[in-house]
């Protein structure tokens, strides 16, 4: 073979492997953009839908992703996830930032580069509407994605080493939007609120895979909320995945 040949050969294998490596990584992206729940709440084509719908409260829509994300660089896809603010410095309402800035900088990467292969579609939402009623929430203490994200943040789970740490990060992705911050759930947890994920624990691995996939529960109840989330966000993760966060979970109560 002519020396010619060889380096076309090797640069189109390059080539060949990086395209590879894109296919993967968009893959990954779109199996967090899955359970982390961007697809729920802003739908299946990223053009965003009413979200909360109470004129007392308040009157919003989920933003059409599809027309704003090619307008930023990944930078600011970045930092808009993990600050909770757009770029003029407006906070977001709604979203989970306590949860979005815990993704790695590899898993940040592969989410936009999913999301930079949904094409543009509808229309541009109108902002929030406040209702009378949402002054009195915020005295309550709702608040804000930038500001709860913030009061938030040393509120991690438990960290029980190099052995868990697969399982823990998974969690705090995941499940953390529902069961909070730090998987403990709510203070004074009320019927049908996600609970202190310390439950888990009493589950078998083939049981906690079937609530994990379907949000049926050992007792065959099907769980509040979980059990219409589960099958859209949770089942696209891998059986490896569910283990590794059973096995975290399972350890936590014992410290
Ligand atoms: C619980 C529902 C929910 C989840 C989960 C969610 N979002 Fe959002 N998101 C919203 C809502 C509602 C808004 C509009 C906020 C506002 O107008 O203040 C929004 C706004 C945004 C914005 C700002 C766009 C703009 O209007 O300038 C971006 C970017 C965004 N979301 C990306 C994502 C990504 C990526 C994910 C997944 C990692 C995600 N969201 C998950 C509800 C959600
Ligand atoms: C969209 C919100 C949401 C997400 C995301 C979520 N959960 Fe839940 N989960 C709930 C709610 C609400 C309940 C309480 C349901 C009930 O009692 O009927 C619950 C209940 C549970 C229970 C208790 C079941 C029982 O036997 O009482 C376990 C265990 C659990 N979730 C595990 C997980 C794990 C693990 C993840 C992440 C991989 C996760 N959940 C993600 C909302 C969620």
């Amino acid at each position: 073979m002519r020396l010619r040949t060889v380096a076309w050969l090797v640069s189109l294998l390059a080539l060949a492997a990086c395209a590879q490596a894109g296919a993967r990584q968009r893959a990954h992206g779109l199996r967090l953009a899955t359970e982390m729940g961007c697809i729920s709440c802003h739908g299946e084509k990223l053009d965003g839908h009413v979200f909360e719908e109470n004129a007392q409260f308040a009157f919003a829509w989920s933003s059409n992703l599809s027309r704003i994300l090619p307008g930023l660089s990944n930078a600011q896809i970045d930092q808009t996830l993990r600050t909770g603010k757009r770029m003029d410095g407006t906070p977001l309402w709604f979203m989970p930032t306590f949860v979005h800035r815990r993704l790695s900088h590899e898993d940040m990467q592969d989410l936009i580069a999913w999301l930079r292969t949904v094409p543009p579609t509808g229309q541009l939402h109108p902002p929030i509407k406040f209702g009378p009623l949402f002054k009195a929430a915020l005295a309550q203490g709702f608040q804000n994605s930038a500001d709860e994200a913030a009061r938030l943040a040393a509120r991690n789970p438990a960290d029980l080493g190099q052995q868990y740490a697969k399982g823990r990060y998974l969690a705090s992705i995941t499940c953390a939007e529902c069961h909070g911050p730090d998987l403990k759930g709510p203070r004074n947890p009320q019927p049908g609120d996600a609970p202190d994920l310390m439950v888990a624990a009493t589950y078998s691995p083939a049981g906690f895979e079937r609530l994990v996939r379907t949000g049926i529960k050992q007792d065959g109840s099907k769980a509040v909320l979980m059990g219409e989330e589960a099958p859209k966000r949770l089942s696209i993760m891998t059986s490896a995945e569910i283990e590794s966060i059973r096995l975290y979970l399972g350890k936590r109560p014992a410290r």
